[in-house]
This record gives C-alpha cells, sequence and structure tokens, in this order.
C-alpha cells in the first residue's frame, strides 16, 4: 500500500497536509467501495444485468478497499468523519474491516446471480455495522 509511505513523505513537509492528504484518500476509499456496492444494487433491481465479470470487478474493489482501509487511519490520523471512537476502540474497528474483507470474499466466490445478491447483501450489512459507530453523520 501506498498510502503511508506519501503520507509521511508529505509529513515531512507539512503535517496538516498530509493529514487532509490521508483523509482524502481514505474518503476516496470509501466511494469506490459505495460505487461497487451501487453497481450491485443496480443489478438487484434489474437496472444493470447480472454478469460474473461485474461482481468479480466490485468484489476486488471491496477486497482493495477492506485492505486499504488497514492503513488508513493510523494513530493521530483522527478527522475526516470518523468518530473519536474508532481510535479508542481499535480492535473492535480492525474487527469489523476482517467482516467486510471476509464478505467481499465470500461475494468474490459467489455462483450465480442469487448467490453474488446475497453475498452483496452480507457485504452491505459490514458496511452498516462500521459506520453506526465509527462514522459521524
Ligand atoms: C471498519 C469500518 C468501516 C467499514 C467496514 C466501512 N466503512 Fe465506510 N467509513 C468508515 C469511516 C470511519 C468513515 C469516515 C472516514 C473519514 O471521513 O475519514 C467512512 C466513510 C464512508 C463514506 C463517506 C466518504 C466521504 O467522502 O466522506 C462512504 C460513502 C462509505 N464509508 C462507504 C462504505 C461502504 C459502501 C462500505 C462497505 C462496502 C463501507 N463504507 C465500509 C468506516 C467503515
Amino acid at each position: 500500500m501506498r498510502a503511508p509511505a506519501f503520507a509521511a513523505a508529505l509529513a515531512l513537509a507539512s503535517p496538516a497536509l498530509a493529514l487532509e492528504a490521508l483523509v482524502e484518500r481514505r474518503q476516496a476509499g470509501m466511494k469506490d467501495m459505495d460505487d461497487a456496492m451501487k453497481a450491485l444494487g443496480a443489478v438487484r433491481i434489474g437496472v444493470l444485468p447480472y454478469s460474473p465479470a461485474l461482481v468479480s470487478r466490485a468484489a476486488g474493489a471491496l477486497e482493495a478497499g477492506a485492505e486499504a482501509m488497514r492503513l488508513q487511519f493510523p494513530p493521530g490520523s483522527e478527522g475526516g468523519k470518523a468518530a473519536a471512537l474508532l481510535w479508542e476502540d481499535r480492535a473492535r474497528f480492525d474487527a469489523m474491516t476482517d467482516d467486510l474483507a471476509a464478505a467481499a470474499a465470500r461475494l468474490a466466490a459467489a455462483e450465480g446471480e442469487a448467490a453474488a445478491l446475497e453475498a452483496a447483501e452480507r457485504v452491505a450489512e459490514t458496511c452498516v455495522a462500521c459506520h453506526e459507530p465509527f462514522r459521524r453523520r
């Protein structure tokens, strides 16, 4: 992952700028996952046709997002819309990141439309489960 190295390099120039860049990066990562979920939602309501390629792309984006998240909330990066609780209850946050990664892996392995949509539901539950305590509205 390039995020920490990138942030570290920027931190030498300006800690405030580094934090801003990291927050922007993690928010962009969340938006990529949101796009993946929207594509799956479009399949669910019949706006997009089901295809294994679409599901595989979405699952890949979610797995990459979960992986990136492990590095994008280091100590001292309080900011954005993340709740302060995240840095106080780190173990719970990390466990929820693992839940997302596991659900994304099950989506990647799902065969057929019904199984994929079912797996997508489970992914969506992990988004909500973490946003509830750890994202400020
Ligand atoms: C383990 C916790 C966790 C999981 C799982 C998680 N998120 Fe987030 N999400 C956050 C936090 C924390 C923020 C606030 C980040 C910030 O502003 O720095 C956030 C912010 C967002 C945002 C707003 C980004 C912005 O521009 O402000 C979107 C959209 C989002 N998440 C979508 C998703 C989707 C879709 C999923 C599931 C596929 C997901 N998230 C899973 C913790 C999580």
